[in-house]
């Protein structure tokens, strides 16, 4: 069990574990699980692999550093959004472990103090009412979730425009489980929020490594995946620049920075990543040096307390 990462941890005995994915198939609609339920509250949970503490470990970390870092300059105008939200609190289905997920674990932290608003859009509309009710029960008053759609930002960006000022400070986390995000949206929620820094979770280690290489043998059979990647990364250049023979990492790190290079281009101008086990990277993207520094910061320790190899 991590060391340095407190997020309310409990044995959930009514979990099954060990779940394959077919099992999750069945008793797992988007991950929420049938069987068990929170021993803390009775409320729905999401059942995730032990590698989702790394990420959440990852993102609080940043934005605890974030918020307390810029908590004097941008006083009452820092904001936190997540799209993909999930219910609040996971089943770790190895060791049948509970605990916070991103949303109850950032608002739990004490730099939540300096947030103006927290808004999480999931597009489950159980997971949002769970997670509402979580947020009423430990008080969160400046925290709402709302049913959104990243694959129709208009979802999102409307509720932004309506909550958020324009002049403020924002932290977006987008967690999905594949690569299915349209560049469009993230680029819609940058004009509605101009002032942001950008954690997501890309999943070139699941669902782009299991198709890439077909897209590129069987491209005739592989058209709405090829559509996928070309719609997540905003256009299809990336398809000019790799190659078949190309080994699996180098068609990972061009997926990663094709996405840079295209973040780029809608105003981010720092960038990092993490890798997050075998699964997929959080890619950290910012439009100031500071943020940067922040997230340096962040990631000088991993999540059970010993400094980054690399
Ligand atoms: C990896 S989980 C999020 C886990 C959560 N962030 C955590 O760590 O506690 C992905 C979530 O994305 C949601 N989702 C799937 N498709 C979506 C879409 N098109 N728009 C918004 N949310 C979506 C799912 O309902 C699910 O709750």
């Amino acid at each position: 069990m991590p060391n340095r990462y407190q997020c309310n941890y409990v044995n959930n005995p009514q979990c099954i574990g060990g779940c394959n994915r077919d099992d999750r198939h069945k008793i797992a609609e988007s991950d929420v699980c049938s069987i068990t339920s929170s021993v803390f509250d009775g409320l729905p949970i999401r059942c995730v692999g032990e590698w989702a503490e790394k990420k959440i470990y990852l993102l609080t970390q940043y934005f605890g550093i974030f918020a307390q870092g810029m908590s004097i300059k941008w006083k009452g105008k820092i904001n936190y959004i997540e799209i993909c939200s999930g219910p609040g609190k996971c089943v770790n289905r190895s060791e049948r472990t509970e605990f916070d997920g991103t949303a109850l674990s950032i608002v739990n932290r004490d730099e939540f103090k300096y947030v103006n608003k927290a808004l999480f859009f999931d597009i489950n509309e159980l997971v949002v009412s769970t997670l509402n009710q979580r947020l009423s029960s430990i008080n969160a008053i400046n925290a709402k979730a709302f049913i959104g759609d990243y694959t129709n930002p208009e979802t999102i960006c409307s509720v932004l425009r309506t909550e958020l000022s324009r002049d403020s400070l924002n932290l977006v986390v987008i967690d999905p489980t594949d690569c299915s995000v349209p560049f469009d949206s993230i680029a819609c929620i940058k004009r509605t929020i101009p002032r942001m820094d950008l954690l997501i979770n890309v999943a070139v280690g699941t669902d782009y490594n299991r198709n890439i290489r077909n897209t590129l043998l069987q491209p005739a059979q592989y058209t709405r995946t090829i559509q996928k990647y070309c719609s997540f990364l905003g256009d299809n250049h990336f398809y000019e620049r790799i190659h078949k023979n190309d080994s699996d990492k180098d068609l990972r790190r061009a997926f990663l920075s094709s996405y840079e290079q295209k973040l780029n281009s809608i105003g981010f101008a720092f960038f990092a990543n993490e890798s997050v086990e075998n699964y997929y990277y959080i890619l950290f993207a910012s439009q100031s040096q500071k943020g940067l520094e922040f997230w340096n910061k962040a990631t000088k320790y991993d999540y059970v307390g010993q400094g980054s190899l690399f």
